[in-house]
């Protein structure tokens, strides 16, 4: 991508954002309700949580678009309310400052906005095409934007977020809603984008996608920091995997549970569909081998004891086993999403429909 290396000095102790006791309140709503972060500069860090948690008022905050109401954030060491025109210049935040126009095509767009942030025109066709190209999208560059696909347009978006390569890049769900493929497009381009230098502050609702992609992990949940940690120390608490069970019979079930209690010692699930059960594996200090090792121990132990499965996968914890498992509770929507909100992907796709 860009030749130019992002110049930035990391802020103190090397920090690209530094926040104390940040908080936001929308009337008696503490969206953001006095969170803790520390981002090392040049990496990817990780926020993690649910609908309506706070990922989006707090990257806000940080990208100086709304005002805190509490506490304070550094980016790179300038206070985001008093230095808010230094901050400014050193972010860069999807889909809200890079906005495509709909009835350009990928090249009119990126052009556009690189000759509105003073690019000379030979060098605005040159950074777009090189854009353009390195995010698959050369040969869609003459179609209208309209006509893209859902992962197409989310790359645009990004794409659109770079032509200048911030220092600070912040990704608020960009996979959200998105087919595997595109994901995996996404996650190879915010690996590049990281690899030149910049610093990805990216917030998800997948535990897979943090884990993909971030060195460090913040879990947030009701506007606060539940847990934080690198990807290892959070799977060390969270758990390494969950086996999913489907059985034949439904009057199996009991039997199955206990079985699987016994030998995986962990809290069985059972899910609304009446054959499957899941539970987690590989909890404390052990790796995907002792889950993959715990796994099979249970599936003999299940054939042994004459249980039919019929279908069996071992999987990474989704979000809702994460917040079970470090808050006892299931992750719950903390409120209505926001005007600008959403973020399920029938929500996305109207707000990408409306803009
Ligand atoms: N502009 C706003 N006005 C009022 N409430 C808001 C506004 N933006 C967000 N909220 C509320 O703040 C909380 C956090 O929202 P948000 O930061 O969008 O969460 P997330 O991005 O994690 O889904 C939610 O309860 C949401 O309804
Ligand atoms: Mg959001």
């Amino acid at each position: 991508m860009s030749s130019k290396q992002p110049h930035r000095d990391p802020g103190p102790g090397g920090l690209a954002i530094e926040t104390a006791g940040l908080v936001k309140t929308f009337g008696d709503n503490r969206a953001v309700d006095g969170v803790d972060l520390a981002v090392p500069a040049g990496t990817v860090y990780g926020v993690l949580g649910p609908n309506g948690a706070g990922k989006t008022t707090t990257v806000k905050m940080l990208a100086t678009l709304l005002r805190p109401d509490g506490g304070e954030a550094h980016v790179f060491g300038h206070d985001v309310v008093r230095e808010a025109d230094t901050v400014r210049g050193l972010v860069s935040l999807t889909g809200q400052y890079a906005s495509v126009d709909e009835d350009l095509t990928g090249t009119e767009n990126l052009v556009l906005l690189a000759r509105l942030t003073g690019h000379a025109k030979k060098a605005a066709y040159s950074r777009a095409e090189q854009l353009l190209d390195a995010f698959g999208l050369g040969d869609a560059a003459a179609r209208q934007v309209k006509h893209y696909s859902g992962g197409m347009r989310r790359r645009i978006d990004i794409a659109a977020s770079i032509l200048n390569t911030p220092d600070l890049l912040f990704l608020d769900e960009p996979t959200t809603g998105l087919d595997p493929r595109s994901r995996n497009q996404v996650w190879d381009i915010v690996r590049a984008v990281v690899g030149h230098g910049t610093t990805v502050l990216l917030t998800t609702q997948y535990l897979d996608e943090a884990d993909q992609l971030a060195a460090r992990i913040a879990v947030i949940d009701k506007g606060k920091v539940i847990a934080e940690g690198t990807k290892g120390e959070l799977k060390a608490s969270v758990g390494a995997g969950s086996v999913h069970v489907r059985l034949r019979h439904a009057e199996q079930r009991p039997q199955a549970e206990e079985v699987l209690r016994v030998v995986l010692g962990a809290r069985v699930q059972l899910e609304p569909d009446p054959v499957a059960l899941t539970a987690r594996v590989g909890g404390g200090p052990a790796d995907g081998r002792g889950a993959a090792e715990q796994a099979s121990r249970a599936l003999a132990e299940l054939a042994r004891t004459g249980i039919t499965v019929d279908n069996f996968s071992l999987g990474q914890p989704s979000l809702d086993e994460v917040f079970l498992a470090l808050t006892g509770h299931p992750s719950e929507p903390s409120g209505a999403p926001g005007p600008d909100g959403s973020d399920s992907p029938k929500d996305l796709k109207e707000a990408e429909a409306a803009r």
